[in-house]
C-alpha cells in the first residue's frame, strides 16, 4: 500500500514519486495552499495540497484531525525559510498528486501532541487514542526491546521457556486470590496465579535445570502507582546452583540489559545490604540509596529523659528513637517543617521534632528547636555527636512504634529528597539479602516474609522449632532507586523443613495436604536443591524509562479501582451464566 513510512522520507527520494500512509496530525490552510502533517509511528511529514490540482485539493480541505490518508506523490526540498530544524524530515515535503481519504474519525478525546494534556481516565477509556501518542509508542516499543534482551540472554544462558497454568490453585504470595469458578465442579473454584512459584519448582523435580518464563500474575490487592492487578513476571529457576551463582548470573542480566538497550553503565558489583541494616538506616526494606541520609538510632540516650515524648518509647521494645541530619537544612522556613509535620502525620506520627543548628560552637544561642526546653546539655551533646551536626544542619526526630516511626521517617526521607533534589547519582541498585524467615501481623501470628517454599538458614529443624522469629532465609530482593524490581530464594527442597515451615505457619498437616500435597509429595521423588527469582516487568519498564506509573508501561491497564473503563469490566454475569456456575449472589447489584 506505501512505499514508504512517514518519518523515514529523506533527501535521498527528492523528485522520486513515493506513497505514504498515515493519520492527519494537524492541518493548516496557508492562503490557497494546504499542508497537512501525517503521521505514522514513524514521525511526521509535510504534504502539500495545491489549488492547481482541484479535486484533491477539496479532498485535502475536508481533511480533519486523525483522518487516515493514502498519498501519493514527489518528493520536493522545501523553499528556503521553511526548513525545520526540529523534524527529521524537516528539510523535504510531499507535493501530493493523489489524496484518498481511507477512514474519517470524529474530533478525537485525546490530544496526540501532549499540549492539552487530557485527564487519565480519557486516557484510559480511549486508550487506543492514547497509545498512538508519540510518548506511548515509545514506552510499548522499549518494552518489547527490554523483554527481547532479557529473553535473548537467558536463551544464550540455557534457559528453557515453560508455560504454566492460568487456571490453577493458590500460590500464597501475600496477597487476595482471583477465584474463577468451575461449571463442571460445582463449587470449586480455580485460583489465577499470584506466581508460577509451585510450578516452577515442580520443573526443576522433573530436571528442566532452567526454566523462565515472561508471564501475567494475579494479585487482589490495594493498587499504587508501582501495582496492577494483574501484572508480568520474568519468572526464572534454576537446579544445582547457589545464592552467589544465583544472584551473580541475575546481576549480569540487569546489568548487561541497562547497558545494551538505555546505554546505562550501573556499578560494578551491586552493593549488598542486609535486611536489618537496611530497616535501621533507611526504615523500608527497599531504601533509595541514590541519596545518603540516613535514620540514626538515639533510643540508648533517653531512657532516663525527663522529655515523655522520648523516654515512653525509649523504654518498650517494640519503639524506636531516631533522627536524620538534613546537612544545610537550617535554612527551612517555618512553614516547610510544618508541612513536613503534616507529612508524617499521615503515616501515624504524632510529631516531628526538630533542632536547627545555627551555630555549632554556641549551644546556647546556636540551636532553635520546640524541645531543646525539655533536654538537659548531655542529651543534646550526645545528640549532636551521634548526628555528626555542624552549622547549617536541620535534625528531624521521629519516636514512637517501630512501624510508626519506620513508614513516616523512611518516608519523609524520600520526600525531602524529591523536594530539595539531594540525589549524588541517577542510579543505585542494591541487594538486600538475610531477611527473616517471618513476620508477626497485626494479631500476632506468623507470616512468610518471602513465601513459604523460602529455604531457612537453619543447620536443622529444631532452631525453627525453638523460635522461628530469629529465623533467618536464603532470600534475596533486588531494589533500584527505592523500588523493589525483583525477589527470590533458594528453596526448600526436603519435605520435612517444608511440613515445618508450613506448620510454623499455623498450617496444620491436613490443610498442608490440600493445598500444597502435589509439592510435598514431588519432594519424595528425587527433588533438587533449586532456588530462582522473578523480577516485576512493568515496573522495570517503569523506572528504566523514568516513567511516573507503571500503567505508563502496559497497553491495557487497570486503574486504581481494579477496572478497565475502556472495555467496563468487571461487568455483571447474566442470570443464565450465575446458573451454570451454581452461583448465586448475596444481593443483587443495583443497575
Ligand atoms: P514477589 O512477590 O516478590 O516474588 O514478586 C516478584 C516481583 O514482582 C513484582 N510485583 C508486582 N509488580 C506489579 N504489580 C504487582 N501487584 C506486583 N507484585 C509483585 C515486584 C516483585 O519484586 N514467586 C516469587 C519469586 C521467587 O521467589 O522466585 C514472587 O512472586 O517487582
Ligand atoms: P508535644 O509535647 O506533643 O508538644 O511535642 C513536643 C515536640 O515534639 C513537638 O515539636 C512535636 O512535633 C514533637 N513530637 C511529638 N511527638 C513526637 C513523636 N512521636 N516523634 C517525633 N516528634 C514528636
Amino acid at each position: 500500500m506505501r512505499t514508504h513510512y512517514c518519518g523515514q522520507v529523506t533527501k535521498s527520494s527528492l523528485d522520486s514519486e513515493v506513497t505514504v500512509c498515515g493519520w492527519v496530525h494537524r492541518r493548516r490552510d496557508h492562503g490557497g495552499v494546504i499542508f497537512i502533517d501525517l503521521r505514522d509511528h514513524t514521525g511526521l511529514i509535510q504534504i502539500v495540497a495545491n489549488p492547481e490540482t482541484e479535486k484533491l485539493f477539496k479532498i485535502a480541505e475536508s481533511c480533519r484531525n486523525e483522518f487516515v490518508l493514502k498519498v501519493c506523490g514527489s518528493i520536493r526540498g522545501r523553499p528556503e525559510g521553511t526548513i525545520n530544524k526540529d523534524l527529521p524530515t524537516g528539510t523535504i515535503e510531499l507535493v501530493a498528486s493523489d489524496l484518498t481519504v481511507l477512514s474519517r474519525s470524529l474530533p478525537p478525546p485525546v490530544d496526540q501532541d501532549d499540549q492539552a494534556y487530557s485527564s487519565e481516565d480519557t486516557r484510559l477509556k480511549y486508550r487506543y487514542l492514547d497509545l498512538r501518542r508519540e510518548k506511548m509508542q515509545k514506552n510499548l516499543r522499549k518494552r518489547h526491546k527490554i523483554v527481547k534482551f532479557i529473553r535473548d540472554f537467558l536463551d544464550n544462558q540455557g534457559f528453557t521457556d515453560i508455560e504454566t497454568p492460568i487456571l490453577s490453585k493458590t500460590t500464597p504470595e501475600g496477597a487476595r486470590d482471583y477465584l474463577v469458578p468451575s461449571r463442571t465442579q460445582p463449587g470449586n473454584f480455580f485460583a489465577l496465579p499470584q506466581s508460577p512459584q509451585l510450578m516452577k519448582q515442580l520443573l526443576m523435580i522433573s530436571g528442566f535445570d532452567r526454566y523462565y518464563q515472561i508471564v501475567k500474575c494475579f494479585r487482589d490487592e490495594d493498587l499504587r502507582a508501582d501495582r496492577q492487578p494483574e501484572f508480568t513476571q520474568v519468572d526464572i529457576e534454576t537446579a544445582f546452583m547457589d545464592q552467589e551463582a544465583i544472584t551473580t548470573l541475575m546481576e549480569r542480566l540487569i546489568k548487561e540489559l541497562f547497558q545494551s538497550v538505555i546505554n546505562i553503565k550501573l556499578p560494578d558489583p551491586f552493593p549488598v545490604i542486609s535486611y536489618q541494616d537496611a530497616i535501621d538506616q533507611y526504615g523500608t526494606d527497599a531504601p533509595n540509596t541514590r541519596f545518603d541520609m540516613r535514620l540514626i538510632d538515639i533510643k540508648d540516650l533517653f531512657l532516663e529523659s525527663a522529655f515523655k515524648v522520648f523516654s515512653d518509647p525509649a523504654k518498650n521494645s517494640d519503639s524506636r528513637i531516631v533522627l536524620m541530619n538534613l546537612k544545610q537544612g537550617s535554612k527551612l522556613s517555618r512553614k516547610e517543617i510544618d508541612d513536613y509535620t503534616s507529612f508524617v502525620a499521615k503515616f501515624g506520627a504524632r510529631g516531628l521534632a526538630y533542632i536547627k543548628v545555627n551555630d555549632i560552637n554556641d549551644l546556647n544561642e546556636g540551636l532553635q528547636s520546640p524541645i531543646l526546653k525539655f533536654l538537659n546539655d548531655t542529651e543534646i551533646s550526645a545528640i549532636l555527636g551521634r548526628a555528626s551536626a555542624e552549622t547549617g544542619d536541620l535534625i528531624f526526630f521521629g519516636a514512637g512504634t517501630k512501624k510508626v516511626v519506620n513508614d513516616s521517617m523512611s518516608q519523609l526521607r524520600l520526600k525531602i529528597a524529591r523536594d530539595l533534589n539531594l540525589y549524588e547519582k541517577d542510579w543505585a541498585p542494591l541487594w538486600v539479602v538475610d531477611f527473616p524467615m517471618f513476620e508477626k501481623d497485626a494479631d500476632g501470628n506468623l507470616t512468610s516474609s518471602h513465601h513459604p517454599f523460602t529455604r531457612p538458614n537453619i543447620e536443622n529443624i529444631e532452631d525453627l522449632k525453638k523460635d522461628p522469629t530469629k529465623v533467618l532465609s536464603h532470600a534475596y530482593d533486588m531494589v533500584l532507586n527505592g523500588t523493589e524490581i525483583g525477589g527470590g530464594s533458594l528453596r526448600i527442597y526436603d519435605k520435612e523443613t517444608q511440613k515445618a515451615v508450613l506448620e510454623a505457619l499455623g498450617i496444620d498437616s491436613k490443610e498442608a495436604d490440600e493445598k500444597f500435597g502435589f509439592l510435598l509429595q514431588a519432594m519424595d521423588y528425587g527433588c533438587p536443591p533449586h532456588g530462582g527469582i522473578a523480577f516485576g516487568l512493568d515496573r522495570l519498564v517503569m523506572i528504566m524509562l523514568g516513567l511516573e506509573s507503571i500503567r505508563e508501561t502496559i497497553a491495557f491497564p487497570k486503574t486504581q479501582t481494579a477496572s478497565d473503563i475502556l472495555t467496563g469490566a468487571p461487568s455483571n454475569a447474566s442470570q443464565e451464566q450465575l446458573n451454570e456456575l451454581h452461583l448465586k449472589l448475596k444481593t443483587i447489584p443495583s443497575e
